[in-house]
């Protein structure tokens, strides 16, 4: 298949787009290098030894859409480009909105000015909010508790309203968990542009010198160590989840949301010593208060994934430290040499 997609720069597109080559189909990017590189792409055609068009423009702009739907003509979208560090959402509510929101309509309106009917969109475990239950199947309650998780939410529903609407469209909404580590040549992986918001950025930026210490958010959680728990995915296997959420949205029309975790949970204590043993050193971690906003413990149930995208997660904790490990030590400055 022809495949559009927009944030292909990215740290979950750049790791797609070499899935996608590897099953045989062709790709197209379009990215503002709000967030990204574009070296990230130079190092996926040298990995693929493969073929990457690609437009530098916003996903907002109908008339870059048009002219990259009129060129590339994709039989269907992967959807990535977007913002998602939730305290900026906070702080620009409008930007988010206008970004997420505003770049989905902009782009199904594309879509739809080419007949191009199938879309997969990177949405959250973030939109269910405080846990009712855990873990959290797709039938859980949403009830996000960010402007960023609204403007996942929303975009959500803008694709099921659009996919009810047209005639043999596919809506594949994917809510990712935890993505982590990188792929196995060390040659792309997470590069966040400052100081990291997440976990695991975070604790590879302590092990190669860049950063003191690890601030431990909370230890008096409700679970067994008390630091929070979360279902941690190997970035490799949420890229595969794409393509098999491809073959299944070529087939069965309408909007479906899956969860795309491992069904496990960790917690920071876990991932500090799991990342220890991949490096062979002591993590510096101090303990922080609380961080506002978070809760203690999430998890997925993946069972639908499996049941009707036939995707599981393959990797396990010590393939995500050691590949971040890898990642970063190889990279220690991520993809500017100058940084
Ligand atoms: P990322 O920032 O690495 O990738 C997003 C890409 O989109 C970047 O290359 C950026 O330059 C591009 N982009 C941003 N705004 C754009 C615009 N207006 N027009 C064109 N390109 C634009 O993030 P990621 O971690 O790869 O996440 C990809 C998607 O998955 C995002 O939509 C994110 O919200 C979602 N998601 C990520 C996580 C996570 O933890 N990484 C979790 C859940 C959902
Ligand atoms: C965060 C976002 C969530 C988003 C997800 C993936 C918040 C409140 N939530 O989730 O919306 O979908 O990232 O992008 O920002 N931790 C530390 N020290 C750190 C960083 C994190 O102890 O420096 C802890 C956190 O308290 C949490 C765990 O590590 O218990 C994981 O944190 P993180 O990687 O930021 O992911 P989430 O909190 O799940």
């Amino acid at each position: 298949m022809r495949v559009l997609v927009t944030g292909g720069a990215g740290y979950i597109g750049s790791h797609t787009l070499l899935e996608l080559m590897a099953q045989g189909h062709e790709v197209c990017v379009l990215d503002d290098y709000s967030n990204a590189t574009p070296e990230v792409l130079n190092r996926v055609r040298v990995l693929s030894n493969g073929t990457v068009a690609d437009y530098t423009g916003d996903v907002r702009d109908p008339e870059m859409l048009d002219q990259v739907m009129q060129i590339f003509r994709p039989d269907a979208v992967i959807h990535f480009a977007g913002l998602k560090a939730v305290g900026e959402s906070e702080a620009k509510p409008l930007l988010y909105y206008d970004v997420n929101v505003g770049g989905t309509l902009a782009l199904l309106r594309a879509m739809d000015r080419v007949g191009c009917r199938t879309i997969i969109f990177s949405s959250s475990a973030t939109v269910y909010g405080e846990p009712v239950y855990l873990p959290y199947d797709e039938a859980h309650p949403t009830a996000p508790m960010s402007v960023y998780g609204q403007s996942k939410l929303m975009a959500e529903n803008i694709l099921t309203s659009w996919a009810k609407a047209t005639q043999g469209a596919a809506a594949v909404l994917l809510r990712y968990f935890n993505p982590v580590g990188a792929h196995h040549s060390s040659k792309i992986g997470e590069d966040p542009k400052d100081i990291p918001n997440n976990l695991m950025p975070y604790i590879a930026q302590v092990a190669v010198g860049k950063r003191p210490a690890l601030s431990v958010f909370g230890d008096d959680y409700d679970t067994p160590d008390g630091t929070g728990l979360r279902d941690y995915i190997h970035v490799v296997d949420l890229a595969r989840a794409h393509v098999a959420a491809l073959d299944y949205a070529t087939k069965t029309p309408g909007a479906r949301p899956f969860n795309i975790g491992t069904g496990q949970s960790y917690s920071v204590r876990d991932m500090v010593a799991a990342f220890e043993s991949a490096c062979g050193q002591k993590i510096a971690t101090i303990q922080a208060e609380r961080r506002a906003g978070d809760i203690a413990a999430m998890q997925a149930d993946a069972s639908r994934a499996a049941a009707e995208l036939g995707w599981r997660a393959e990797h396990g904790l010590n393939d995500m430290a050691a590949s971040t490990w890898a990642w970063q030590s190889a990279n220690p400055n991520g993809y500017d040499p100058q940084k």
